[in-house]
This record gives structure tokens, C-alpha cells and sequence, in this order.
């Protein structure tokens, strides 16, 4: 298995590029499940996820072009997908426990196949995530829900609109439930929806393929569902997590580094809890620069929803707190296991008490190197953060799940400055 080691201590300087965003491009995959014919996506991320998605969606009959041949040379970042024959409407245990997001296909089967089979997702790491909003919303459209061993099967003739109220602000979940109604017969409204950039890219590429969706990005998203939809081609949005993690590693090493690439829009409640912490943020043509303080401010986070401060950033802003001068406090209101950094930071000298979702993070005057373990996708962000500003060597191991939201970040870290590099045959 793969490890990654870095030498702490370097100010990272330069430019750094964004890579599309993992989780826009994961619902907009799936969507090609409601046309007939072939899509082509650019600006895709050459990540682990998307292969699975690729792989899923050719297991359900789709064919799938990733990377893209252009003559001797290829594209890593097209994906085109040919939909013309679904011959299977199964998204199996194998590759559903690999990758909760697989359950993105689930709507799509149903709403142009008329049936989907789809394993239950089942806990992960960072929490247990049931999807009962995604099959309550499914129900109220008309279709027959039963779980049967460990499968969520979905039938339903055709989709009727209804009225669909979440809970919570379920991102997939809205993601499923806008792609369900673009072919039901009549209105549906999803209320308390989910607001996240990602939930709105999804609805531009629906409506790019013919659908009528208003309202996303808001809490009530109406759709008016049609008979059909056609495939396109679509450029995919930068990914906001990806450009606020190297924001906070230019804030964490007293860096000066332009993101290229990314939206600011996307990122308000980040950059402003790092103006905070005493960083220099300014929108520049091409990017959004940051230059890290010379102190640390300690600075108190609660995730929210889109457009609150997003969970996906947590663990990377207590990296920031481990070296501000005092106290912060971190509240985790959205999943209810996400500190599983915390020991492996302790490992490297941090000062951190967890209560439940709060975490108190005290700052300390150095962390040292040390090799620790990646428990999930973020996590494992954070750790790699924290090595870069330890005294030393820190190891990362389970690099694995880097690799699922990270495009070998360790060759975009490097012109920077940092030294950091991939090592092989680590246990
Ligand atoms: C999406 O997950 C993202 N994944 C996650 O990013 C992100 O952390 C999360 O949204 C929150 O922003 C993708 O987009 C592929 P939710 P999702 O449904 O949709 C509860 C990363 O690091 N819930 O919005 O699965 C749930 O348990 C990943 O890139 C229900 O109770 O998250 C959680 O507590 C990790 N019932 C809360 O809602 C449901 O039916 C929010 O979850 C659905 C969700």
C-alpha cells in the first residue's frame, strides 16, 4: 500500500491548480443514466471515485470512455459515457461498499428503468448515514420501496410529481430526488432541500439535457418532469474541498500561494474563518490568493449546511487550530463520527479534548513528525496538512483514501515547496 512521507518545516510559494469537483461530477455521472446516448464530461478528476462510478455504471450497461484516447495521447480528465442499452438495474455490494455515492444511481434507474436494486449502503467511518430521505421521497413519488437482503429494491411503472419534504438537508439525497422527478409525470417540489454548489451543478446539467428544474441552490426546488431527456456535453465545477484544502496549508505554513481555478463563491464561509485566523485572502484573476500570518489566530467553527462552514473542511481547520495562539472550539454538527484525525494528530504532539461532536483545540507551540494512519477521505487531508508544518518526518499510511478526492496532491504540493513524496509497500 501506498504511503506518503513529508519533511515539515517548507513555506509553500507559487501556484496551485484546482481539479474538478469529486462530488459534483459523482451525481452528474449518474444522471446519464436518464438519456439515451452518449455524454461527454470534461474537467472530470482522475480520482478513485470516479473510476468506481465508471465501473458501476458499465456493470449497469453503459459503456464508459476514462480516460479519453485522442490518438497516441489520452485525457485523463473526459469521461464520455454511451447509455443506449441499459441491461441491468443491480449496483452490487462489492462496489457500493467501496463507495456510498453509488447509491446516486438509484433515482436515475428508477425513473427511466422503471426499477433499480441497490444495496444498502451501510455505516461508514465517519457516521452511520442512512438514506431514508432518499426512499421516503422515492415513496411519495409512487414507488414500491422493499429491503431485501441488504438490497433497496425500487419499482415504479412511472414516477408521479409530489410534494417532497426532507428532514434534513440531505445532499445526495436531493441530488437523487431532483434527477427522479425530471421524467416524473407532473410537478414535485423538494422542501428543505439541500443548497450545496454541487446540488445546483447538477441541476444546470439536467436542465442542459431538457429537464425543467428551478430553485437550486435554494431550500424549495421545484421540477416539472418531461417525457424524455437528451445526452450533452458539460464542462464540471471546480472542487471547492479540494481548493480550501490548499488554502489552508498557504495559511498554515506562512505561505503565499494563488488556488487557480476555483470559485470564491463557493468558499464564503471558509475564507472568512480564515481571515480569522489572521490570513490574507484576496480574489485575484485566475484564482483566490492567500498568505499565511506569521501568528495563528484560534478560531471557533460550527459545520453547517451549504452555505454554512462545510464538515468536509473541518478536520483541515483543526490542522489551523493545532498551531494557533490559544484556544478554538470546533462543533461537528453533521456527522457524528468525524474526529478520527484526532488521535493520529495527538500522535504528533496536538493538544485536543473531544466531548461528543465539540472538540476543544488548544494550541501548541510545534508539532513533530511522526507516522500515523488515514482512517477517511478528510482525515487523511489533515494529515498531511499537519505534516507539513511538523518538525521532521511524518508517514502517512492508507493513502487510499486520499486518492478517492485528492489528484495526486503530492505532485501539486511539490512546486510549492513542500517536501513531500509517495512511497510504495507500506503496511
Ligand atoms: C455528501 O454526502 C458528500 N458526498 C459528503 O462528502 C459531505 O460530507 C456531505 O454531503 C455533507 O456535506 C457526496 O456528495 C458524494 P448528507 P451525503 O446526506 O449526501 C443524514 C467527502 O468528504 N442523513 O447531506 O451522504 C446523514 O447521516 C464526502 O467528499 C439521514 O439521516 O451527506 C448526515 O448526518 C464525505 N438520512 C446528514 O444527514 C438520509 O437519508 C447529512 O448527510 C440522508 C442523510
Amino acid at each position: 500500500m501506498d504511503a506518503i512521507q513529508i519533511e515539515g518545516g517548507a513555506r509553500l510559494e507559487g501556484d496551485i491548480r484546482v481539479s474538478g469537483s469529486k462530488n459534483a461530477a459523482l451525481p452528474i455521472l449518474a444522471s446519464s443514466l436518464l438519456t439515451a446516448g452518449s455524454s461527454t464530461f470534461h474537467n472530470v478528476p482522475a480520482l478513485n471515485d470516479i473510476r468506481t462510478m465508471c465501473r458501476l455504471l458499465e456493470l449497469l450497461g453503459a459503456s464508459a470512455e476514462f480516460p479519453i484516447k485522442k490518438g497516441k495521447t489520452a485525457d485523463r480528465h473526459v469521461v464520455r459515457l454511451t447509455t443506449k442499452a441499459i441491461k441491468d438495474t443491480t449496483a452490487p455490494y462489492e462496489l457500493v461498499k467501496t463507495m456510498r455515492a453509488s447509491v446516486l444511481v438509484l433515482g436515475p434507474l428508477v425513473a427511466r428503468h422503471g426499477q433499480a436494486r441497490v444495496s444498502l449502503p451501510g455505516g461508514c467511518a465517519i457516521g452511520a448515514r442512512p438514506i431514508d430521505q432518499h426512499l421516503k421521497g422515492l415513496e411519495a413519488m409512487g414507488a414500491k420501496i422493499q429491503l431485501e437482503h441488504g438490497y433497496v429494491v425500487a419499482r415504479a411503472k412511472r414516477l408521479r410529481g409530489a410534494r417532497l419534504v426532507c428532514d434534513i438537508p440531505t445532499v445526495t439525497g436531493t441530488e437523487n430526488l431532483m434527477m427522479a422527478a425530471t421524467l416524473a409525470r407532473g410537478h414535485s417540489t423538494i422542501e428543505n432541500a439541500a443548497r450545496e454548489p454541487e446540488v445546483e451543478e447538477l441541476a444546470r446539467v439536467l436542465n442542459k439535457m431538457g429537464a425543467r428544474v428551478r430553485g437550486a441552490g435554494t431550500p424549495v426546488i421545484d421540477v416539472d418532469g418531461v417525457d424524455e431527456l437528451h445526452p450533452i456535453e458539460h464542462a464540471i465545477i471546480p472542487d471547492r474541498i479540494e481548493a480550501g484544502t490548499f488554502m489552508v496549508a498557504a495559511a498554515l505554513t506562512r505561505g503565499n500561494v494563488l488556488v487557480r481555478d476555483c470559485l470564491p463563491e463557493h468558499l464564503d464561509a471558509v475564507i472568512a474563518k480564515l481571515r480569522s485566523a489572521g490570513a490574507t485572502v484576496t480574489a485575484e484573476s485566475g484564482g483566490v490568493r492567500v498568505r499565511g500570518p506569521a501568528t495563528i489566530q484560534p478560531v471557533d467553527i460550527t459545520t453547517q449546511p451549504f452555505p454554512g462552514f462545510p464538515t468536509d473542511m473541518q478536520a483541515q481547520f483543526m490542522v489551523l487550530a493545532t498551531r494557533a495562539r490559544g484556544q478554538s472550539v470546533i462543533t461537528e454538527t453533521i456527522f457524528e463520527n468525524r474526529y478520527m484525525h484526532v488521535q493520529e494528530l495527538a500522535r504528533m504532539g496536538a493538544d485536543i479534548m473531544i466531548d461528543g461532536r465539540l472538540a476543544v483545540i488548544r494550541g501548541v507551540p510545534r508539532l513533530t513528525g511522526a507516522p500515523v494512519m488515514a482512517t477517511d477521505l478528510r482525515a487523511s487531508a489533515s494529515l498531511i496538512l499537519a505534516g507539513l508544518v511538523a518538525d521532521g518526518r511524518t508517514e502517512v499510511l492508507r493513502v487510499y483514501h486520499l486518492d478517492r478526492g485528492y489528484e495526486r496532491i503530492e505532485k501539486k504540493l511539490r512546486p510549492l515547496g513542500a517536501r513531500i513524496k509517495r512511497v510504495k509497500g507500506r503496511m
